[in-house]
């Protein structure tokens, strides 16, 4: 006979009680088998998200959500293992330079990625914008690619933490998505069972993030620096600005471009300062602090790796770069200082443009998305272009435009830039 049953671990969650780790264990194996049905679990979930859960419950779900799939090992690799995972944004095309970056330094990174969904783009969707290249490899590639050129971007196979895949897409659907135990829980069940040895953890703050506030920002970033370390990965967390985008691109293709400006050394200065602080973090973490990754970027090696990276997975790092058919110049509508531009508004309009998907199963347009050409500080003039808005389709325009209507300032008086990076906890 089964220990628990469903409705037992319901009420004692919905009269605020504390899951034993039995009952812990036992609703997340029963649920990943089909015992607990979808609705018991999205009122459990609700349940989590009104009543909240006790470290200890968290660190045992998490346990839980790993124990029901694969681990994957890394240890037996040549050089020590580090990995990054941002909460989303917009315009957040870090990974992309970060990681042959991290490796450029002798630091392994295997970053298992996802796809975009809603106004944050995913790295899958902007790498596939590269032609040939492959999102989906075996365990054994990833460990072989891992040791021959030092990096990999895949998708995370079916394996690893099957509970969180079939929770997640439940609670997408329940509005059960922003509880922070069953996020942090989320995160590191993914992160813990991939195998990396240090990580380091992006939390986004602000209009364009899942947390609008800073303090539930650092309370999930604490939960989840907790959560690794009780695992034994090195980890900790960066605070970071999300109400305005980052860099002057979002989209897929365009945000390959920016990638690639600042693996040679140039690109906007907010994309080159979080990909160094986060890449110093990795190493830091893996134990490497002889090497400043900013030679890397300037001596061409992060982009050596960054071949070596695409090549492996089918791409061709030579070739041209999808470009959308039709394309929409904002200006500006008078001369200033640019004092604010809302991350929400330019992800719902790259999103609008086709950028991004309504769910999981829509395509993306490879080439659609906006350019800004100012960042909040620098001065506009009338007349110039203020964005440009990419798709394949034009009908698309108007929705686009609307979702950047009021999402920037143009003001006069003295600019007091925000600091991207507002935090560190571990
Ligand atoms: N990303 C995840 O993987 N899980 C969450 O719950 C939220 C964001």
């Amino acid at each position: 006979m089964a220990p628990h049953d469903a409705v037992e671990v319901i009420t004692a969650k919905r009269d605020k009680g504390e899951l034993s780790d039995s009952q812990i264990d036992w609703v997340i194996a029963a649920y990943t088998r089909g015992d607990v049905a979808d609705e018991q679990m999205s009122s459990l979930a609700m349940s989590i998200l009104l009543n909240g859960m006790v470290p200890r419950e968290i660190a045992r779900w998490t346990a839980a959500m790993i124990a029901s799939g694969e681990r994957m090992d890394f240890s037996a690799l040549s050089r020590p293992t580090a990995d990054k995972h941002s909460t989303g944004g917009v315009g957040d095309k870090i990974t992309l330079p970060l990681a042959p970056l991290v490796a450029a330094c002798g630091v392994a990174v295997p970053q298992l990625s996802g796809r975009g969904l809603g106004h944050t783009g995913g790295t899958l969707d902007k790498l596939e914008s590269i032609p040939g290249w492959r999102a989906t490899i075996s365990n054994e590639e990833m460990f072989d690619q891992l040791e021959s050129v030092g990096a990999v971007i895949c998708a995370a196979g079916d394996g690893l933490a099957p509970a969180d895949k079939k929770l997640y897409a439940l609670r997408d659907v329940t509005g059960t998505v922003e509880a922070i135990p069953l996020i942090a829980s989320s995160i590191m069940s993914k992160k813990i069972a991939e195998g990396t040895g240090a990580l380091v953890l992006d939390v986004k703050v602000g209009t364009g993030a899942f947390m609008k506030d800073v303090d539930a920002a650092r309370e999930l970033a604490q939960t989840m620096v907790e959560l690794g370390t009780h695992a034994g990965v090195n980890t900790v967390a960066l605070l970071t600005d999300m109400n305005t985008p980052l860099g002057l691109t979002a989209g897929n293709a365009i945000e390959v471009v920016e990638s690639l400006e600042v693996l040679q050394g140039g690109g906007p200065a907010d994309v080159v300062e979080l990909t160094l602080a986060l890449a110093r973090e990795m190493l830091a973490g893996a134990g490497v602090t002889d090497v400043d990754p900013a030679d890397k970027l300037a001596d061409g090696s992060a982009m050596d790796v960054w071949r070596a990276m695409i090549s492996a997975q089918g791409g061709d790092p030579e070739a041209a770069l999808p470009v959308a058919r039709e394309s929409h110049v904002v200006t500006v509508p008078s001369t200033g200082t640019l004092t604010r531009l809302d991350a929400m508004a330019v992800g719902l309009a790259a999103w609008r443009l086709g950028a991004g998907r309504a769910r999981k199963e829509d395509p993306v347009q490879a080439g659609a998305g906006v350019v800004w050409h100012a960042q909040p500080g620098d001065v506009v003039t009338q007349g110039e272009p203020l964005f440009t808005l990419l798709t394949d389709e034009p009908e698309r325009f108007d929705r686009a435009l609307a979702s950047l209507e009021g999402g920037f300032d143009i003001g006069e008086g003295p600019f007091t830039a925000q600091d991207l990076i507002i935090d560190r906890i571990g």
